[in-house]
C-alpha cells in the first residue's frame, strides 16, 4: 500500500453529454471493452483510495446499475441538478459525510469522461501533492488546441499557478494560453470542504466552478501547485463521437504497444483491435483484421487471424485460428481452427483437434486429436478422442421445442453428409456410412448404414428423353439401354 493513500477519489459523472446525441448516457459509452466511467474508476482504483464515490445525475439509474455490476464497492452520490463541477464535488463529499465518513487527507477529483487517464499519472499527481505539501494540486497539460478548456493562469514572475479561467470567461490574452486544466485535482480534504462553501456562481454559466477553489485557497495563503501531464493525450475528455473514436484509437495503440513490448507480434496494429482485458503469452502472432475482445487469452505461440473476432475465448499454446469468429470458446493447444469457422459459447476444442472450413460449433466438447474438417454444424455434442467427422455433417439438436445431446466416442469414423438426430450415442470405434441419417444408437465397433438403397433404372434417358444431348452421349457410350432389362438394384 502506498504511503499516501488518498482518503477519497470523487469521479464526476453527472453531466448529460448532450453532444454525444445518444440515448445512452455519455459515461456509459465504451471503448476497448470498458465504459468511459469504468476506465476512470479502474485508474482511480490504482490509488487504492479509502473511498471511491461517483457523482451521478443524468440517467443515474443506468449509471448506478452499471457501476454496481462493474465495481460493487463504488459509492454513488446524486447531483439532482447539474449546477457545476464545484457543486458536483460538494454533493459527492456530502454523501460521504451523510454515511458518517470523516475525510482526512487527500481527496482526488477526476472526470468520468477521461478514459485515457492512467493510474500512473494519478499517482504522480498525488505524490507531487503530498511531497510539496500543497492545499491543491491541479493536473495540467500543454495542448495544441486549448479551445473549450479552462486555462492555467500563472504568475509571470514566479510561475506559480494563480487561477484557472474557463474558456467562456477568459480574455483574449488568456485564451492564447495553451496550458489547460485537465479537470483532475488533488486537494486537502478539509480545505476543500471549506473552500467549496465559498464558491460563487457569478460566471458566464451561473455554475459553481470547482476551478474557483484554487483562487480561494491561494487568497487564503495556502500552497497551490500544478503537475504537468507527460502526454497531453492522456487527459482527452470525450464530448462527442469523434473524440470517442479518437480515444479508442489511442487506447488501442497503447494496449498493442504494451503487448508488442512484451513479445507479441502484431503484424498490422492499425487493423488490430483489443480490449483492456485481453492477455497474451509470449511469441503470439496476430495477423491483420483481428479483434480480440473481453477476457480473450492467447497462449504462447498461438497464431490468430487474419480477419478473426474472438470474444471471451482462450486460444491454447501453438493453436492456429484463421478467419474465425469465436465467442466463449476454449481452443486447445495445437488445435487448428478455420478458415471460416464459427465457435459459439460452450465450445471446447481439445489439444490438436480441428474445426475446419465452414464449421459451426456450439456447446460442443471435442476430444484431443478429433477432427471436424469441413462444412459441418456441431451443436450440443460430446465427441471423444481421435475421431473424424465426415464433411457436411449436421448434429440435429433441436426438435422445435427442446435441444438434445449427441455423444460420439473415440476413434470413430463417421461418413460424409451424416445427420445425427439427437439424442443419439455412437460408441467407440464405430463407423457410419456416408449420407446416413443416424436416429438410433450405434454400438461400439459397428458400421451404421441409414440411407435409401440406390436403384439404377437402365435405359431411362433413351425412353424418357429421346434425342436429348444426354441420350446421344449415352448412345455414344454404347449404353442406350434399349435391349437391357429396365431396372437393376444397386447394392451396398
Ligand atoms: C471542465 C473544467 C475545465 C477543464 C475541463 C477539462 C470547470 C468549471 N471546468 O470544463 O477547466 O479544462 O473540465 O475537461 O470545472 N459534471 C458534473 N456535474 C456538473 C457539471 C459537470 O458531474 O454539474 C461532470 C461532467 O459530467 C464531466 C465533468 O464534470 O464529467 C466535467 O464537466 P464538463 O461540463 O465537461 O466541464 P467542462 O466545461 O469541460
Ligand atoms: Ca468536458
Amino acid at each position: 500500500m502506498s504511503a499516501n493513500r488518498p482518503a477519497a477519489v470523487v469521479v464526476l459523472a453527472a453531466g448529460e453529454g448532450t453532444r454525444m446525441k445518444s440515448a445512452t448516457p455519455k459515461v456509459l459509452h465504451a471503448i476497448c471493452g470498458r465504459s468511459l466511467v469504468g476506465h476512470v474508476v479502474a485508474a482511480s482504483r490504482e490509488l487504492d483510495p479509502e473511498h471511491l464515490v461517483v457523482v451521478v445525475g443524468h440517467a443515474r439509474e443506468k449509471v448506478v446499475a452499471h457501476l454496481a455490476e462493474t465495481d460493487p464497492e463504488v459509492r454513488t452520490a446524486v447531483q439532482y441538478e447539474q449546477n457545476g463541477t464545484g457543486h458536483a464535488v460538494r454533493m459527492g463529499l456530502e454523501a460521504l459525510g451523510d454515511s458518517g465518513i470523516v475525510l482526512d487527507g487527500t481527496v482526488v477529483v477526476v472526470c468520468g469522461d477521461t478514459p485515457l487517464l492512467t493510474g500512473e499519472t494519478l499517482r504522480k499527481l498525488s505524490d507531487a501533492h503530498a511531497g510539496d505539501g500543497n492545499a491543491v494540486t491541479v493536473l495540467t497539460a500543454e495542448v495544441p488546441d486549448s479551445t473549450g478548456y479552462g486555462r492555467i493562469v500563472r504568475d509571470e514572475a514566479t510561475g506559480a499557478v494563480t487561477a484557472i479561467v474557463e474558456h467562456k470567461d477568459a480574455t483574449d490574452a488568456q485564451r492564447a494560453i495553451r496550458e489547460i486544466n485537465s479537470g483532475v485535482f488533488a486537494f486537502d480534504a478539509r480545505l476543500l470542504v471549506d473552500a467549496l462553501g465559498k464558491v460563487r456562481t457569478d460566471n458566464s454559466q451561473g455554475e459553481e466552478y470547482l476551478t474557483d477553489v484554487l483562487g480561494i485557497l491561494r487568497e487564503a495563503g495556502h500552497r497551490v501547485g500544478a503537475a504537468v501531464a507527460g502526454d497531453h493525450r492522456e487527459i482527452l475528455g470525450i464530448n462527442n463521437r469523434v473524440q470517442l473514436a479518437e480515444a479508442r484509437k489511442l487506447l488501442n495503440e497503447r494496449l498493442l504497444h504494451t503487448a508488442m513490448m512484451s513479445g507479441v507480434t502484431v503484424v498490422d496494429p492499425a487493423s488490430t483491435f483489443v480490449d483492456v482485458t485481453v492477455t497474451f503469452g509470449q511469441d503470439v502472432l496476430v495477423h491483420p483484421g483481428t479483434q480480440l475482445l473481453g477476457t480473450t487469452h492467447l497462449a504462447q505461440d498461438a497464431e490468430v487471424g487474419p480477419n478473426s473476432r474472438l470474444k471471451d475465448t482462450t486460444v491454447g499454446e501453438g493453436a492456429v485460428v484463421d478467419n474465425t469468429v469465436a465467442d466463449g470458446a476454449v481452443i486447445g493447444a495445437g488445435a487448428n481452427v478455420g478458415p471460416y469457422a464459427y465457435l459459439r459459447p460452450g465450445t471446447r476444442l481439445g489439444a490438436k483437434s480441428k474445426a475446419g472450413a465452414y464449421v459451426e460449433m456450439k456447446n460442443a466438447v471435442i476430444g484431443e486429436g478429433t477432427k471436424v474438417p469441413h462444412l459441418s454444424y456441431v451443436g450440443d455434442a460430446t465427441i471423444g478422442e481421435y475421431t473424424n467427422i465426415g464433411a457436411a455433417s449436421v448434429f440435429v439438436n433441436y426438435d422445435g421445442v427442446n435441444k438434445h445431446h449427441t455423444t460420439i466416442g473415440s476413434h470413430c469414423r463417421t461418413g460424409s453428409d451424416n445427420m445425427f438426430v439427437a439424442p443419439v450415442t455412437i460408441g467407440d470405434g464405430a463407423y457410419t456410412a456416408a449420407g446416413s441419417v443416424i436416429t438410433k444408437d450405434v454400438p461400439p465397433g459397428s458400421l451404421a448404414v441409414a440411407r435409401g438403397q440406390q436403384r439404377n433404372i437402365e435405359g431411362w434417358v433413351a425412353r424418357k428423353r429421346p434425342g436429348s444431348a444426354a441420350a446421344q452421349a449415352a448412345s455414344a457410350a454404347g449404353r442406350d439401354g434399349r435391349d437391357e432389362s429396365p431396372e437393376t438394384d444397386g447394392g451396398q
